[in-house]
Parts: structure tokens; sequence; C-alpha cells
């Protein structure tokens, strides 16, 4: 009986407080109405030709990283091919994106515990195997499309950045190529390796970038489109150093969220769809 008073007296809400709740959510809209606003109104010029990039050769396709998907992707007509490089127990330079072996191949282990005959005869999807990196960029070469190489996990492989550089170097395919990683110590490495290096740092964060004054002084900046969609400024800080943006995605990706980034001015997009890409660039 006393249960069912009290009920009755603290329900409803007082008016004023509901009204202060209906506020709330248009408020919240009208600020990043105002936000976005101010962001395409100060961005600048849009970039005139941004650059379609098959994310470990256009996954959603074929196997990834694989030799089938960087052919493919050439057809779906990327303008760079992206992937990932570690390295084998004997010294050779594999593009494969995980530690292991066990998601992409139908083995189990460590990528760095395989010479490259044993890493050859896994089954990486479809019958295709772990590509070298020296097969992948003399394919980029032959079709000239641009390479952007990721050292993956470079701390487990001692020296790769020299490796890659010097792989590259040897193809005479420097001037074309674009290395990325998540540590900024291999960035700075990358870059030591050869002045020439155009070496991106990978950003999961927005407050990790420094766009005035990037490891190695990159003259590209690769973070997640993500974190675009909370600070987009950073691509405007980006371009007023004189320096591009690309971007990869994190979990959305998809047509909406590719225009979204083109209209805050991102120089590429790395995607595991280069058809719906295409699409959106109208190509
Ligand atoms: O290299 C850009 C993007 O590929 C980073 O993510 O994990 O796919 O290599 P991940
Ligand atoms: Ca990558």
């Amino acid at each position: 009986m006393n249960d069912q008073k009290n009920l009755s007296v603290s329900s409803p809400p007082p008016k004023r407080r509901r009204r202060r709740e209906c506020l709330v959510f248009p408020v919240i809209l009208l600020a990043l109405a105002f936000y976005y606003a101010l962001y395409f109104l100060l961005r600048g010029p849009l970039p005139a030709n941004p650059q379609l990039i098959a994310h470990r050769g256009g996954a959603d396709y074929n196997p990834e990283n694989t030799m089938a998907a960087f052919r493919h992707a050439v057809e779906m007509d990327a303008d760079w091919l992206e992937m990932d490089v570690q390295r084998t127990q004997d010294g050779v330079l594999v593009v494969i994106h995980d530690e292991t072996v066990d998601r992409t191949t139908n083995g189990v282990g460590n990528v760095g515990d395989f010479t490259l005959e044993q890493l050859r005869a896994l089954d990486a999807g479809n019958g295709e195997q772990i590509p070298t990196f020296e097969e992948v960029i003399a394919l980029a070469k032959d079709v000239n499309v641009g390479l952007l190489p990721e050292a993956k996990s470079p701390s487990l492989y001692p020296n790769v950045e020299t490796e890659m550089v010097n792989a590259v170097v040897e193809a005479d395919y420097l001037s074309q190529t674009v290395f990325q990683s998540f540590e900024m110590e291999a960035v700075e490495n990358l870059h030591r390796a050869n002045a020439a290096v155009v070496a991106c740092p990978l950003y999961r964060l927005w407050w990790e970038v420094d766009a005035s004054a990037p490891p190695g002084d990159a003259p590209v900046l690769c973070p997640m489109a993500e974190m675009l969609l909370v600070n987009p400024w950073l691509v405007r800080e980006a371009h007023r150093a004189g320096r591009e943006v690309y971007v990869w995605f994190g979990v959305l990706e998809n047509p909406m969220m590719m225009r979204t980034m083109l209209a805050f001015g991102v120089d590429g997009l790395m995607t595991n769809d280069p058809l719906m890409l295409g699409d959106v660039l109208n190509r």
C-alpha cells in the first residue's frame, strides 16, 4: 500500500525537466551540423584525383594478399596495391597480413618460423600461394600501378625496413612506392634506409597524429577513416603542412563513408572493394 503511494508521488518527472531532456538531442544535432559546416567552409579545395587503393589487393573479391587478388585489383582499375610484408625463417620477404598463417592458409604457426619452401606449400585460398614481395613488386612495375607495402610487425623482423626498401630500389620502383607502418620507429627506419623513401605512418587514433612533424617527415599520413569522422580537421592540417592523407577503413566501409571521406578532402582511400570505390569516384 505504502509502496504504491510512493510510486505515484515520484512519477511522472516535472515538466521543466522533460522539456530540458527534449532539447538535448536537437542541440547536439545543431552543434554537429555547425561543426561539420564550419569544416566544409574552411577545408579548402578538394584533391583533383583521389587515389583508389586496393587494400590487401581488394580482399572482398579474392583471397587477400595473393597474386590473384593483385592481378584482379589492376583489372578493377586500382591506382595502388596495398599489401603487408613479413619475413620467412630463411630471410625472404613475403606478403601476408597476420603474424601467423592460421587465418589465411591451411597451415598453423608463425610466419617467421616457416622457410619460403614450407610457406609456398600452403594454400592461401583458392589454391593460391603466399607471394614473395619481389613478385608483387614485379607485377606492380609490369602494369605501372603504385605500391603501398606495409612493414607488418617490424619489431619481429630486425632490419626488415631496410630489406623492403632495398627490394624496391633493386626493382627501380622507389618513385612509385609509399611504405607504411603502425610503428613510428619503423617509419623513421624506412626513411633512414634511403632519403628518397616516402613512408606513411598508420594511425588508429587522431591524437597520435602530428601533422606538422610526423615521423620521418612523412609526406603522406594514413589515419583510420573512422577517426576523421570525429576530427576531419586533421585533413586540413595535413594539407596546410603540405602532406597528403590516405585513409583505411576499420569497420565502416560503405559508399556513404567513402563519400564522406572524399568530402573531407582525403587524397586516397584503401578499400577491400575497388569496384564500390570506383562507382563512388564515378570511374
Ligand atoms: O595499411 C593500412 C591498413 O591495411 C592497416 O590495417 O590491419 O589491414 O593492415 P591492416
Ligand atoms: Ca596493411
